[in-house]
């Protein structure tokens, strides 16, 4: 993959509940690029699965895999939140896909090799004009290793356990915080043994560990990495 540094390319990559997604999100807002979640992509596929191939409390994804080409992802702007919408073959479906049930199974999902080229396609074609602030767990080493900054976020699992935990409550949903830190452990354990581009950091990647940091502190870090890298093209 060719870089072109006239239409940079930011790969922000990490562990689940790190704020990766909002703070790529402010930063494309802030440098006026395209944002793509790339995690909602892996969410889309499984609330199809989820939706169409169900099997027990699982997916069948012998029949997923055959229907790949059925599905049709989209991103929407949503003028009331700010948000990039994500539509599944035109519905909107970004509640669905942050539910705890996709929650549950996407890691799953995200390692079925099948998978994971189909959507990795998509999202070198949505990034290669660059002017793009791409956030996942493989996009520094695999969508884009050729990436013009790479970040990669973490926190511990208390401190991300407790984030997901005032999330959810803040949506009335009830789940203990037990429940989501048993998640977020099985997520990074599959995200990072997976056989096909495990959750990896980068060599060449910018490590943020944002225990001890709030989403500001967070933030003004990832800004100040972006202006020492890019200060010219910066609005
Ligand atoms: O960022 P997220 O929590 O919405 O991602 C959901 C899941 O998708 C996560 O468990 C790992 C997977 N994922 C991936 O494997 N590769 C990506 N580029 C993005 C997400």
């Amino acid at each position: 993959m060719k870089k072109n540094s006239t239409n940079p390319i930011i790969a922000i990559d990490g562990h689940s509940s790190t704020g990766k997604s909002s703070y790529a999100k402010m930063l494309a807002k802030e440098l006026n690029w395209k944002h793509i979640d790339t995690g909602a992509m892996y969410r889309a596929v499984t609330l199809y699965g989820i939706q169409n191939f169900p099997e027990g409390k699982y997916i069948d994804n012998q029949a997923l895999v055959s229907h790949l080409s059925d599905i049709h992802i989209d991103f929407i702007y949503n003028p009331e939140t700010q948000n990039n919408d994500t539509l599944m073959n035109g519905e909107n479906v970004e509640s669905e896909i942050r539910g705890f049930k996709v929650s549950e199974l996407v890691s799953l999902v995200a390692k079925i090799p099948e998978v994971r080229n189909f959507l990795v396609k998509q999202q070198r074609e949505i990034g290669k004009k660059g002017g793009v602030v791409m956030d996942g767990r493989d996009i520094g080493t695999v969508v884009f290793p050729c990436a013009d900054l790479k970040l990669f976020i973490t926190a511990s699992i208390d401190e991300r356990a407790k984030r997901r935990f005032l999330d959810f409550q803040q949506q009335n949903k009830t789940i203990s915080l037990e429940e989501i830190k048993e998640n977020l452990k099985q997520r990074d354990y599959i995200d990072q043994n997976r056989e096909v581009s495990p959750l990896t950091q980068s060599p060449d990647a910018i490590l943020i560990d944002n225990s001890h940091l709030n989403k500001q502190e967070t933030y003004q870090k990832i800004l100040a990495i972006t202006k020492e890298k890019f200060g010219n093209i910066l609005p």
